[in-house]
Formats: structure tokens, C-alpha cells, sequence
């Protein structure tokens, strides 16, 4: 959850590492931190909030040095203050830290009893302790932190600098990702390649259990057991230094218009234009699979959720999603015959991660739909499908849910042809159906105006109902989530089916009901839905096709999309109903890339 970076540079290094601390920021913004060695000395500043108030703390109080550790934090042990931001210190150590050490309170209690002080309510600093402990039994710094590894559970990765070290700092990564990047006389660690992106692209990605000491020309890389390994450096796309808000306001914003051209580069993976063809996996074959697991959490299980309908529907493949936090614990039976498969932005979601670990072990075969092609599922899937959304910064995802639906339609239609349920002509016009899909999805832009309009009155809402059927339910939950997220309305997300059963008793002229139903098969259902809420003085907001618009109940308020084939519906629909969740957001004033408590990646529990 937490951002890392550290340089050896030959340079002055602070400002670059703000620089990467402001890419960093997404994954957690509660206090943020950074120290360099200066003189043989390490020197700290740190600040409670975002980085801006880091920023205006060096201002103050400069910090020289051209070796340096940053950090970006999202609090999970300790309160997000001061006191408790990153780097943390003890003796010659210094070090920043992102994930949980989960024995740290029995260490903590060694360390106590042998009469160490903390000062702060970290499990971090019970690391810096560990190293110092070990360097004041003798041990060379690598020997340190190898020790200290053998020491402590969890996941983490770390950036650990050593005073009168000035030539070296210090990485290790288990459970929670770690780069390292190759400069010119300089040498980077950091979260991500967007954490070094702006200053390398060749970068190298430690594998599960490796640490790592970097200095101004060389990485050397051990795994686990101290043993030294090559990991291959990776020449990575300027895509990655190049996440800038342009002439958007926010992120968000930007991310929701870049759709069309993130649903294009996607479809690019998986289907041929010039055959019309689905573009199968190599060593897959849907035959040879009995039912799809499908792991996933947030906005990433609703992606699932739609593609369930269509992998049962086209492929008559029996598919499960399930939410990884409730998969990894619940001793799930499963038959080899299964496909896992995880579905992840980052790819590093640790319940996603683990539930995907655990089928793996299980003997299932196992495919990792991410956006970030180098993440730890990717790297552990048997099958890695990729999704090319592009760098996300705002917390709200938005097109790696729709690319996650582009991947997941496109594989349900392989899975079909595979099973023999539909030949190559019916293929291709299924494919010829999809590569419309960008373009009606910038057509479905256009309700910007229209959405915008609505979302003043809704800004004023305490609850908002979200209604759908079909593939429209999970999009209706993700409605529910993003206004909830960025907004802090209240929202729910309901099978419009289930209306009668129980939410219906929350309809009053204060909470807007927004039913999202194009004209298709459940149409007149959800019709009558709109007629219930409306004949108890709610208030319905629509989004619909034109079709759904000219059939609209009266008393309505009427959002239209353009008219697409069920297979891409939610596609096209997505944007107005992440658009109505941006613009409340922005209405009320909120913080809508970084909204409060969250963080983008969740790489613990
Ligand atoms: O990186 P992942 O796709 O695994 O993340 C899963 C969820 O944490 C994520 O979708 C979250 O729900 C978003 N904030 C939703 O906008």
C-alpha cells in the first residue's frame, strides 16, 4: 500500500525523490517521509498528510545528500502522524517499509526486555531495531538484514539506508513488490517502475524472498537463502514516466476519457481486426476446462461478475467469482478441471494473491488478468492475460475495470468457439461487435453535460440506490462503489429484482434510485421497478439506450447512451455511471483521486 524509492545518486537526490514520492502518492497519501546521508550522517524530514506538507517541511529545512530513501504511507500500524511516518530509525539504521510485519509484537517485547526504546507505534521501526541489533553483534550490513529477514513474518518490502554507508542502500521484498532500477552511475529501488520511471527505464524486478544491496553501478541480487541470482533487466515503456494530468482536472477524469483508446489496446491482445478472430491463449484450451474460479476484489470482482454471464451464456462454461478475502479462508473445494483465474489492476492485491496462491497449490491451472504486467500474479500465473489500460493513478479505477471487461468478453468468446458453441462466422461477428466497442464507448462520453447536470441534485443525497439486471446488477454495484469511494454518499447496489424483498422501504423523495437499463430483454421488468419507486414519491434516474429512453416511465429522468449489442453493453454504460460518481465528487468538493482512508494497491490484508 505504501510507495518506496531509494537512490545512489551522483547528484543531490531530494528533489528527485519527491519527484517520485508525487507518482508514489497513490498508493497511500497519510504521511510521507525522506532521508539521505549526509556527511557520513543520515538526516530525516517527515510530515503527517501528503506530500505537499513534506514538501513545504524541505522548504523550511532543505535536505542535502545524494543518497537517499522516500517514502509515501498508508497507516495500518499506528496512527497517520508524524511520529509514526516513514523512514524510521534506530542506531546507524534508517529505513522506509510498505506491508506488515505480522510477529512484530513479540519482537517488539524482545526488544523492549533488552532495553530498546520506540518511538513510534510502528511494526517498521521494530525492523530498524532487528538490523541495528544485528550490526552491533558484528555483522556486516548485508549480513544484518539477512539475519533480520530470517527474523520476521509478513509481507514487506524495504529501503534500508546505513549511516557511513554512503555508497549503498539496502532492499528486500516478500509478499509486497520491489524494482530495481539501472541508471548511469546512479542505481534506483523503488515500489514500481512508475517509481523510477522518470529516471530509468531499465529496470529489474526482485523475485518472492530476494534482497538486494544497490551502489552507484551495480545491484546484487540474493534470494532467500543469501544465495547471489540474476534477475533480467527489463527494458520498460515510457508509459510508465510519462503519468502527468495533462489538461484534466484529476486523474479520475482523465482516466474515465482515456477509455476508448485503453478498450482498443486491449482488444489489440486478444482479437485480430484483419480476421476477425479471437487471438487464443498459447497452451489453453477452454475444452480441457470444466468451470472458471474467479478470484478478485472491488471493482475488479464486479469486472469478474459481468464476464461470469457471458463465459456461462456463450461458452456454457460454469463460472464462479468470488470475493478473495472470503475464497482464501473458506477451504474452497475445487477440482483440477478448474480454471483460476485473478483479476487484478495492480496485480498485487494480497487477498487476490494469496486466493490465486492457494488454487495454484491446490493443482488448478491459473491465469492473472492485470493491468500490471510484471506484478507478482502475473509473474506466478500460469497464464498471464493482460489488460492495457496504462498506468491508473486515481484510487477510483475506472478503465482497468473496463479493459478488465474488454479481456474478459473477448476470452469468453475464445472459450465459446473452443467449446464448440460457435463456429467462425458467428465468431466474427462477435468480434466485429467488440471492435465497436471504442468507439461507442467515446460516443457514450458525450452525456458528460447531462450527467454532470444531474449530479448537483444528487450531490445532495444521503443514500443513492443503484438498480440493475443482467450484467447490469454488477455494473449497478460498482455504481454504488464509486460514488461511495470518491464521494462518501451512501450507496447501495441492488439486482433490481431484489427491490420488493427489502430496499424498496428505503425509497423517499431524498434518495435517488438509479436504474441502469438499456432496452434489452429485462427492460419491461425493470420498467415496472421504476414504476414502484415512482408510485412512492422516489425520485428514478435512468440510464438507458434510446430505445430504454422512449419507453421510459413518466417522471423519469433520462440519461441516454448510444445503442450497443448486449455482449458490450456494460462497456458502453460504464462511462456515464463512473462519470455520475466523478461529478458528485467534484460537486461536494472531495478529493477525488485520493479519496480519504484508501489507498490504490491493497497489498495487505
Ligand atoms: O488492484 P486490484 O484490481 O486488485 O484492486 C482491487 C480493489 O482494491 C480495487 O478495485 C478497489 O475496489 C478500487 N478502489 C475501486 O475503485
Amino acid at each position: 500500500m505504501c510507495g518506496i524509492i531509494g537512490i545512489v545518486g551522483k547528484q543531490p537526490v531530494t528533489e528527485r525523490l519527491m519527484d517520485s514520492l508525487k507518482r508514489l502518492e497513490y498508493r497511500g497519501y497519510d504521511s510521507a517521509g525522506v532521508a539521505t546521508i549526509v556527511d557520513g550522517k543520515i538526516e530525516r524530514r517527515r510530515a503527517q498528510g501528503k506530500i505537499r506538507a513534506l514538501e513545504d517541511r524541505l522548504l523550511n529545512q532543505p535536505l542535502s545528500g545524494t543518497i537517499g530513501i522516500g517514502h509515501t504511507r498508508w497507516a495500518t500500524h499506528g496512527a497517520p502522524s508524524e511520529r509514526n511516518a516513514h523512514p524510521h530509525t534506530c542506531g546507524r539504521v534508517t529505513l522506509v517499509h510498505n506491508g506488515i510485519i505480522e510477529n512484530f509484537a513479540e519482537l517488539k517485547g524482545e526488544l523492549t526486555a533488552q532495553g530498546h526504546s520506540f518511538e513510534s507505534d510502528t511494526d517498521t521501526e521494530v525492523i530498524a531495531h532487528l538490523i541495528d541489533r544485528q550490526l552491533s553483534l558484528g555483522d556486516s550490513p548485508v549480513t544484518a538484514l539477512k539475519n533480520t529477514l530470517d527474523q520476521i513474518t509478513g509481507a514487506f518490502a524495504l529501503a534500508v539506508l546505513i549511516a557511513g554507508e554512503d555508497n549503498m542502500i539496502m532492499g528486500a521484498r516478500r509478499g509486497s513488490p520491489l524494482v530495481v532500477g539501472y541508471g548511469v552511475g546512479e542505481m534506483f529501488i523503488g515500489s514500481d517502475a512508475l517509481a523510477v520511471g522518470p529516471f530509468t527505464n531499465r529496470i529489474a524486478y526482485l523475485d518472492e524472498g530476494d534482497f538486494v544491496v544497490i551502489d552507484h553501478d551495480r545491484a546484487q541480487i540474493f534470494d532467500a537463502s543469501g544465495s547471489a541470482v540474476d534477475r533480467p533487466i527489463k527494458i520498460v515503456s515510457a508509459a510508465a514516466a510519462l503519468v502527468e494530468k495533462g489538461n484534466y482536472r484529476h486523474f479520475m477524469e482523465k482516466e474515465i476519457h482515456e477509455q476508448p483508446e485503453s478498450c482498443q489496446r486491449t482488444l489489440g491482445a486478444y482479437t485480430d481486426a484483419l480476421t476477425s478472430r479471437t487471438l487464443p491463449t498459447p497452451g489453453l484450451d477452454f475444452a480441457s476446462v470444466d468451470r472458471i474460479q474467479i478470484v478478485a476484489c472491488g471493482t475488479a470482482s464486479y469486472a469478474a461478475q459481468i464476464a461470469r454471464y457471458l463465459f456461462e451464456r456463450l461458452a456454457g462454461l460454469p463460472t464462479d467469482v468470488e470475493i478473495a478475502s472470503e475464497f482464501r479462508y473458506r477451504d474452497p473445494a475445487l477440482l483440477t478441471t478448474t480454471l483460476a483465474v485473478a483479476v487484478s489492476q495492480s496485480g498485487e492485491t494480497a487477498d487476490t494473491l494469496a486466493a490465486l496462491r492457494w488454487c495454484k497449490a491446490a493443482g488448478l491451472r491459473t491465469a492473472a488478468l492485470v493491468n500490471s504486467h510484471e506484478s507478482t500474479m502475473a509473474r506466478e500465473a500460469d497464464f498471464l492475460w493482460p489488460t492495457h489500460a496504462g498506468p491508473e493513478i486515481g484510487v477510483a479505477s475506472t478503465k482497468a475495470f473496463t479493459a478488465q471487461i474488454t479481456a474478459l468478453t473477448a476470452l469468453a468468446v475464445t472459450a465459446a468457439v473452443q467449446r464448440g458453441r460457435i463456429d467462425a462466422s458467428q465468431e466474427a461477428k462477435l468480434v466485429k461487435i467488440l471492435l465497436e466497442a471504442p468507439r461507442l464507448i467515446a460516443a457514450s462520453l458525450k452525456t458528460e453535460e447531462a450527467v454532470r447536470a444531474l449530479a448537483i441534485d444528487t450531490a445532495k443525497a444521503r443514500d443513492v440506490l443503484y438498480l440493475g439486471r443482467g450484467p447490469m446488477y454488477p455494473l449497478a454495484l460498482e455504481g454504488a462503489l464509486k460514488l461511495k469511494e470518491i464521494s462518501y454518499i451512501h450507496a447501495e447496489g441492488y439486482a433490481a429484482g431484489e427491490l420488493k424483498h427489502g430496499p424498496i422501504a428505503l425509497v423517499d423523495e431524498a434518495t435517488p434510485v438509479i436504474i441502469i437499463a438499456p432496452h434489452d430483454s429485462f427492460f419491461e421488468k425493470t420498467a415496472s421497478n421504476m414504476s414502484e419507486v415512482i408510485a412512492r414519491g422516489g425520485r428514478v434516474i435512468l440510464f438507458t439506450d434510446e430505445e430504454g429512453g422512449a419507453h421510459a416511465p413518466a417522471g423519469v429522468r433520462v440519461v441516454i447512451a448510444p445503442s450497443s449489442d448486449p455482449l458490450i453493453t456494460p462497456l458502453v454504460m460504464s462511462a456515464p455511471i463512473q462519470m455520475l460518481a466523478y461529478y458528485v465528487a467534484v460537486q461536494k468538493g472531495a478529493d477525488v483521486d485520493q479519496p480519504r482512508n484508501l489507498a490504490k494497491s491493497v497489498t495487505v490484508e
